[in-house]
């Protein structure tokens, strides 16, 4: 077991992890690794861990008695994400307000917009006989305009957000497989900065935006959302809102290549995009993986956790669980109640689901309608990553 939860954190599995979860499935749904380290690869075990409010998210007194200097810690400190009740509680309530079902139905439209202008793009390029590659020149820019565009942030700084979220979200990565803490950090700092500015804009001049609600929900009362939470927040809202939506694009983007049937049953009925994009995120997750730790004893699916144990939770060994799913390796968008993992469960659920949802089955009907010949000219890169799993580049033509 510690053998092949080792290989996990090695990186030598990172191009196909599936086979390694089976093993570690085959352990038991949850088991220890040592003393206060358990993993939960089961669906069952994975979703009662997430659910249970005695298992925390890693925050600041995690770091402190571990005595390590945290990068994550650095990184996504402050921000809801890594806060625990009652913290968490007031910081998720404030985030949800400004993310209203209003707001978010207003975005429809907007990502209709966006999709339709790239896809155009592509089309053009096609059109020419120019192969391109369509994560950067679609799975890409989508979610960054969207995240943008709810944020409230300028169209012409899009480029740069791409970089510094991709520097920064290495610190999601287990620590053996993250090559640069430092430009993590830096990367954070820099957006910190640069959200301090834009939170004075919009005091200045409120707009119709996130950063502004956050902001007017920070000034209303000072104690609801501190200075330092504002930022924290509004950079992991930036980060955790566009590198997972643009990996689930584009795995779903390497299924439909794959599979020319998948591809022209989806083009001809977009109806049938909902359940195809519960299928890729239960079958290949955009986030594979999280961590919990408790502070108390906790009796949980037949074991007993240790006061201060850490459960490494795997997500996409859970959706690939034969116990939840029949012929779990299958790839098949007819299956019913998919619920997958991959958006988490419980209290830290994720906050952007339906909206990532929203982009995922706008996005693939559109793209296949605008390119009717679309198909790979080379294989797919897989980006070197186990946390955030994606490609880095799907070389096609049209
Ligand atoms: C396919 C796309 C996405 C995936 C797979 C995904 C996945 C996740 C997961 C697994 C968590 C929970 C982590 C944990 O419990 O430890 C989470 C939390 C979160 N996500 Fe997403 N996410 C996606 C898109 C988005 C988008 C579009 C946004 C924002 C616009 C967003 C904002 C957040 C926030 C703020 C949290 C923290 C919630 C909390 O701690 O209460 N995510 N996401």
């Amino acid at each position: 077991m510690g053998e092949a939860v080792g290989a996990l954190f090695s990186g030598q599995h990172w191009l196909d992890p599936y086979p390694l979860y089976d093993a570690i499935r085959s352990c038991g749904p949850l088991v220890r690794v040592d003393e206060r380290f358990w993993v939960a690869s089961g669906y069952a075990a994975a979703d009662a861990i997430l659910r249970d409010p005695r298992m925390l998210v890693p925050d600041r007194e995690l770091a402190g008695l571990q005595g390590v200097d945290s990068a994550e810690e650095a990184v996504l400190g402050d921000s809801m994400l890594r806060a625990n009740p009652p913290d968490h509680t007031r910081m998720r309530r404030l985030a949800a307000g400004a993310f209203t079902a209003r707001r978010l139905a207003g975005m429809r439209a907007a990502v209709t917009e966006q999709a339709t202008t790239l896809a155009r793009y592509l089309a053009h390029l096609a059109k020419r006989g120019d192969a391109f590659d369509v994560v950067t020149e679609f799975a890409y820019p989508l979610p960054i305009r969207v995240i943008c565009t709810l944020l409230g942030v300028p169209a012409t700084d899009q480029h740069w957000f791409r970089e510094q979220a991709h520097a920064l979200t290495e610190v999601l990565e287990p620590a053996l497989l993250v090559t640069d803490v430092d430009e993590a950090v830096r990367a954070r700092s820099r957006l910190g900065l640069y959200f301090t500015d834009l939170v004075q804009a919009r005091r200045r001049q409120p707009a119709e935006d996130l950063v502004t609600a956050l902001t007017q929900a920070h000034d209303a009362d000072g104690t609801t959302l501190s200075a330092s939470e504002l930022i924290a927040n509004l950079v992991l809202l930036l980060v955790a809102g566009f590198e997972t939506t643009t990996n689930l694009i584009g795995n779903g983007l390497a299924v439909l290549l794959e599979r020319p049937d998948l591809a022209a049953a989806l083009r001809a009925n977009p109806a049938l995009a909902p359940s195809f994009v519960e299928e890729v995120l239960r079958w290949d997750s955009p986030v594979q993986l999280t961590t919990r730790w408790c502070r108390e004893p906790v009796e949980i699916h037949g074991v007993r956790l240790e006061p201060y144990s850490q459960v490494l939770v795997l997500l996409g060994a859970g959706n690939r669980d034969p116990a939840r799913y029949p012929d779990p390796h299958v790839f098949d968008p007819t299956r019913e109640a998919i619920a997958p993992l991959s958006f988490g469960a419980g209290g830290h659920y994720c906050l952007g689901a339906a909206l990532a949802r929203m982009e995922a089955q706008v996005a693939f009907p559109l793209l296949l309608q605008a390119l009717p010949r679309l198909a790979l000219v080379a294989p797919p890169l897989r980006r070197p990553r186990l946390t955030l799993r994606g490609f880095v580049e799907i070389p096609v033509a049209g």
